[in-house]
């Protein structure tokens, strides 16, 4: 039965949770495969805003299982604090499962992805400082402590007091801070969160090929985008995980033939949250009202997001990165006001004219957007219920963004409500 992944082709912040949302109407399991809290997934209903990190976007529905697979970092002081304010807003949590396969951020993670940014300087990052590189890091170095081991007690303080030696002699030594005590930390972890997430913690891998198995619909949400992965990103202004659709298998334990249908989310333009190269980026009025109209701070850091044109020069590498069927276009709304829009059809470096994004960053950080311009639509799309009501520009931005990737767009969201998108006939 079918697995589709909902993907991000920018980076990061396309709407997956609100996608997520719509899509798990018709689903029966909604999966993260990646990633931690430095997710902000915003969905609202009926007026009132959810902002998920952790909790997979379906959860609002009391038909979804929501699993947190194993290709994911957790922080369970997060994860529990998540789980109550969503129970205090009156959504049922009590389905939740986790991968025992997920590794565990611990407080030194997050102590240092602070120290390091703050060590790198005018390099830095503009990480989320969640901890989310130094947890991966610990996984590939396999010194990681695993969501399953808050369940052996014994394993748990083993592997902690080997893997602490190390890192307090980091805190000491080169950072000059306090060394963490493992009691405080086997306390905090042992007695107050296993009990509370072990009635949780299963098989996630059985989990979800039983579910294809009885023909259930599942759902996987990414986080973060195609130019934040590891691999594929602007590297090294990356997250430490693979949201590309490929992270989707590997992270959850599903097959590439599981996988039936692929959908790239991108905004009608672009934003991007901390460093690293954005060819298309935008200063000055336009760029200060694309930020104003669509609200362009972070879902949970509150930074403000750099804004630019759609680039359809990424759009085509995500397509061919991810195997997208689709594409979900939203925030057309967002550019309601404006005379013309612009799209940036191909990059040019050195005479030479680029289709795809230059492999080496030293010609992408190089590159000149070449761009189109479309007549502007002048019209609040908001209200509309559907694609038909869409004034001509408005259809004629879709149907070019769609020619000039070469992927079909199925959903069009023109606002932030979960009822706010019209779909392409
Ligand atoms: P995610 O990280 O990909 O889930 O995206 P975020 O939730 O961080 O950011 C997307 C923002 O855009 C959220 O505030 C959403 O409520 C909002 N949003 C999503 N789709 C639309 C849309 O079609 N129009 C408008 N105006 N806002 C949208
Ligand atoms: P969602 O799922 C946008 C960015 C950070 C930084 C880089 C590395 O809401 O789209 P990290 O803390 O992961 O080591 O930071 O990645 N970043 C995001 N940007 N949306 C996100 O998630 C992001 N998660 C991480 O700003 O540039
Ligand atoms: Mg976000």
């Amino acid at each position: 039965m079918p697995a589709t992944v909902v993907v991000g082709t920018q980076w990061g912040d396309e709407g997956k949770g609100k996608l997520t949302d719509l899509l798990a109407r018709d689903m029966d399991m909604v999966v993260r495969y990646q990633g931690g809290h430095n997710a902000g997934h915003r969905i609202v209903v009926e007026g009132e805003a959810f902002a998920l990190q952790l909790v997979p976007s379906g959860v609002l529905y009391p038909h979804i299982t929501p699993v947190i697979g194993n290709g994911v970092v957790v922080d369970p002081a997060v994860l529990l604090d998540e789980l109550d304010k969503l129970a205090a807003k009156g959504v049922d949590v009590s389905r939740l499962l986790v991968s025992g396969n997920a590794h565990l951020i611990m407080p030194y993670h997050q102590e240092l992805d602070r120290l390091t940014e703050r060590f790198l300087g005018k390099n830095a990052l503009g990480t989320t400082k969640r901890g989310i590189g130094p947890a991966y890091a610990d996984k590939s170095s396999r010194v990681g402590l695993r969501v399953q081991d808050l369940l052996d007690a014994k394993i748990f303080r083993e592997k902690l007091d080997v893997v602490l030696h190390e890192k307090n002699l980091i805190l000491t030594k080169i950072y000059n801070r306090p060394a963490l005590r493992a009691k405080d930390l086997a306390e905090r972890y042992l007695d107050e969160f296993a009990p509370r997430l072990a009635p949780r913690i299963t098989d996630t891998v059985a989990v979800v090929h039983d579910a294809l198995a009885r023909g259930a619909r599942l759902l996987l949400e990414g986080a973060q985008a195609t130019f934040l992965d590891l691999d594929h990103g602007t590297y090294p202004f990356v997250t430490s995980s693979n949201p590309v659709a490929g992270g989707a298998c590997t992270g959850s334990g599903l097959g590439p033939r599981d996988l039936t249908s692929i959908v790239g989310i991108a905004k009608a333009y672009v934003t991007r949250v901390g460093a690293g190269p954005f060819p298309t980026e935008l200063e000055g009025d336009v760029g200060e009202l694309l930020v104003e109209r669509g609200h362009e701070f972070g879902t949970n850091t509150g930074r403000r997001r750099r804004v630019g044109w759609f680039d359809a020069v990424m759009t085509r590498q995500a397509a061919r990165l991810n195997s997208l069927t689709d594409i979900a276009l939203t925030k057309l709304d967002v550019l309601d006001t404006l005379d013309e829009v612009k799209v940036c059809v191909a990059y040019e470096a050195g005479g030479v004219r680029y289709e795809y994004p230059p492999y080496h960053q030293s010609v992408l950080h190089d590159v000149t957007p070449i761009y189109e311009s479309l007549p502007g639509w002048k019209t609040d799309l908001s209200s509309c219920t559907s694609y038909e009501e869409l004034p001509a520009a408005a259809k004629d931005y879709v149907r070019f963004l769609q020619s000039i990737t070469g992927v079909p767009i199925s959903v069009v969201g023109v606002g932030p409500g979960r009822e706010q998108f019209v779909r392409p006939s």
